[in-house]
Formats: C-alpha cells, structure tokens, sequence
C-alpha cells in the first residue's frame, strides 16, 4: 500500500504556542486554572458570546457535565441525532438516562426539529443539537420546541467554533454548550474542550461540577476561607500546559477561520460542474448560518461507490475517510438508547458520505487532492 502523502488532518502550530508554554513553565503552576485557563475562558466567552466558558480536557468531558447540568435522572430522556459521534449519547448514558434516536435532515445533515417535536415524551428532559460539518442546527425552532416543554437545549458545537446562526455565534445559541479543540478541529490543543454557557443561573454549579464536586472556584476568587465537597462532580479540567498552547491557537483563531473558509471555497469551486452535473452532492450551507471551514464532503451514489472512491483515493495516497457510523444500530446504541421512528436519511447519508483533508497547512496540496479525486470521478462517470 502507498505511504499516506496527503493525511487527511494534520495538526499545526500557528503562532505563540510553545511561547506559551514557556511561561506557563516559568510561572510555576502546571495544575488547572491557572492564568492560562483564565485567558482561554476569557477568549472563548468573547468569541462565542456565552456568557461563561469553563475549560475542559474535551468536547467529551463538556458534554458530560452539560448532562449533570440536566439533572438527568435514571429512565429520563435525551432527543439526539444518531449521525454523531459517540460521546453526545455516552454523556446522557452516563447518567442512566436514554439518548432518543432521531432523523437528520437530508439537506443540513442537522437534527430534524420536525422529528424532535415528534419523538417528545413525557420523559424527555433535554435535546442535544449537533452542528455538523460545522454548521449549525436549527436553533431558533429547536428553541421554541425546548421553551414549550420546559426541555435544556444543548448545542454539541464540537466543530462548530466560529460558526454563527442568523449573526449569533455557536456557543451561545442554547442553555450551554460542548466544544472540542482535539487535534482535528480547528483550534487545537492535542487533547481539549470547553462548556458554554449562556444562563448565569448554571455557571456556579458548572465550576463546582468541573472542580470535583469542590467549591475551590469560589475558594480560589477568595469568596470562601476553604473549600469543601458540596454536590456531586468529577476532574474535567486541564492542565496548564494544555491551555497555554491553547491560548496560542485561540489568539489566531480569526486567521485559521480564514484559512479553512479559503480551503472550503476551493473546494466547492472544484466540484461545482460534478455536483450540476448529478456525480456527487455537495455539502449545502443551512439558511441563516455561515460556516467555519471545519470539513468538506461530498456524497456519493451509494456504499460501494463511496468504498471505491476512498480505495482510489489511498492508492493515490490521499486519506480520504467516512465519517459516523449510526448510534441507533450500534451494538452499545441498541443497549442504551432507543429510536424514534425509522431513521432512513442517517443510514443512507452515513453510507455516502466521505470527507476530502482538511487542515489549516493543506495549502498547495489542496490542488493534489482536488486533482486526484476529479479524475477518479471522470474515470468511474
Ligand atoms: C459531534 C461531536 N461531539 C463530540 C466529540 C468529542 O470530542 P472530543 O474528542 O474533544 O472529546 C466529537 C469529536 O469529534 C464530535 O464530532
């Protein structure tokens, strides 16, 4: 097999990272919330315009307490998309409550409100939204649905920093938010997330959550003389090291916005005669929403031509993956979660789809990638 030339991410350093990281060494806490922490949270708030943003070591982590924050109680239900990655519906498990399947719709590859409404039951506590691709949900009609039953509206805005839904930022388009700096996202950090949120009345328990059940936030702004375990919660914040690295990436998030909107142009452009053409469909921006440049894809005719495609891509040595399998009919899906309704559009659009590379240093090998994955098109018409 050909060694990979073009990986579908890599990760880059844009600018004071390791700077960064010096001085955290030099100030002399490597352990959480130290001034980096209090840089990024300060940033993240800023750009998403949530009224809080709190640190985590991943979406992942986020994503849990965004589940404690529910209050999620054993047999309680979560409304979910299946097309999603598996930690949107492990939080909601974690807490022995039922992530509820739901359709994407075909056009956004976002949950379906219409679906929602109709999977509500008199168990149903909140709805997790993810933003896919990058784009998001149907806040404003997800909002009306959760206002109307009393249900928490959380966004799993993991690829979604810099997005915005009619002029407002994901981050702050529901109760709170997940976000993920993993090395394939956009602004990086290894490993690294963060949680939102737009109602004061949350942030004090989300720090005590994120602080192992500890009131040490409050201990640390001097608002008590010690600290003590006052509810329960878990270690979800990261070290020093980690946000000051991150700290580096958030500084230039307006130039990784622009690199990965320039990368995603390109690419439209490129495939724009094949899309006219009825060959492959490409992703399509949901009203009122901009993007971040976080992926590209493109659907294929069925299974097998996706498989082909991705073969042909390797052979050129180009990665060029799919994306998620479906919870509803995952082994652990099936365990912990139940369906509302047939899911046709998650099984036929996760049979389809295929992601090209997308990374803030593609630069010129863009052209390779475009180039390859034409002629495979004009070879197989
Ligand atoms: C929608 C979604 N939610 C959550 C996650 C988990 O992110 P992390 O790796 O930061 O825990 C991912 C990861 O790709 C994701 O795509």
């Amino acid at each position: 097999m050909a060694t990979a030339k073009i990986p579908f991410n890599k990760p880059s350093m844009i600018g004071g990272e390791l700077a960064h990281i010096q001085e955290a060494l030099e100030f002399g806490q490597l352990s959480g919330d130290g001034r980096f922490t209090h840089l990024c949270n300060a940033q993240i708030a800023d750009k998403t315009g949530a009224d809080a943003a709190l640190l985590t070591h991943s979406c992942t982590a986020a994503l849990e307490m965004a589940a404690l924050l529910c209050d999620l109680q054993p047999g309680d239900e979560v409304i979910m998309p299946s097309f999603t990655f598996v930690s949107t519906a492990n939080a909601v498990a974690l807490r022995g409550a039922v992530p509820v399947f739901v359709d994407i719709d075909p056009e956004t590859l976002n949950i379906d409100p219409e679906k929602v409404s109709a999977a509500i039951s008199t168990r149903t506590r909140a709805i997790f939204a993810v933003h896919y691709a990058g784009f998001p949900a149907d806040m404003d009609r997800l909002a009306e649905i959760a206002r109307a039953r009393d249900l928490v509206l959380v966004e799993d805005a993991a690829q979604a920093f810099g997005s915005t839904y009619k002029g407002r930022p994901a981050g702050s388009l529901g109760d709170m938010a997940a976000f993920s700096f993993h090395e394939t996202k956009n602004i990086i950090s290894g490993e690294g997330g963060a949680l939102t949120l737009t109602r004061p009345d949350l942030v004090e328990r989300a720090e005590i959550i994120r602080e192992k059940g500890t009131n040490r936030s409050r201990f640390l702004r001097g608002q008590v003389d010690k600290y003590t375990w006052v509810d329960i919660g878990s270690s979800f914040l990261p070290g020093e090291l980690i946000a000051a690295f991150l700290y580096g990436q958030l500084e230039q998030s307006d130039a990784i916005l622009e690199t990965r909107l320039a990368l995603y142009d390109r690419y439209c452009a490129a495939f724009a005669d094949l899309g006219a053409a009825g060959r492959v469909t490409l992703p399509k921006t949901p009203p009122d929403t901009t993007g971040n440049g976080h992926m590209f894809y493109l659907l294929m005719r069925d299974l097998d031509d996706r498989d082909a495609f991705i073969g042909g891509m390797r052979e050129a040595g180009i990665i060029a993956p799919f994306h998620y399998v479906p919870l509803h009919s995952a082994p652990a899906g099936l365990r912990y979660g139940r369906s509302a309704g047939d899911l046709p559009v998650t099984n036929d659009i996760s049979a389809r789809l295929v992601r090209l590379p997308m990374f803030f240093a593609l630069g010129s090998s863009i052209k390779t990638v475009i180039e390859t994955a034409r002629s495979w098109l004009q070879q197989n018409p």
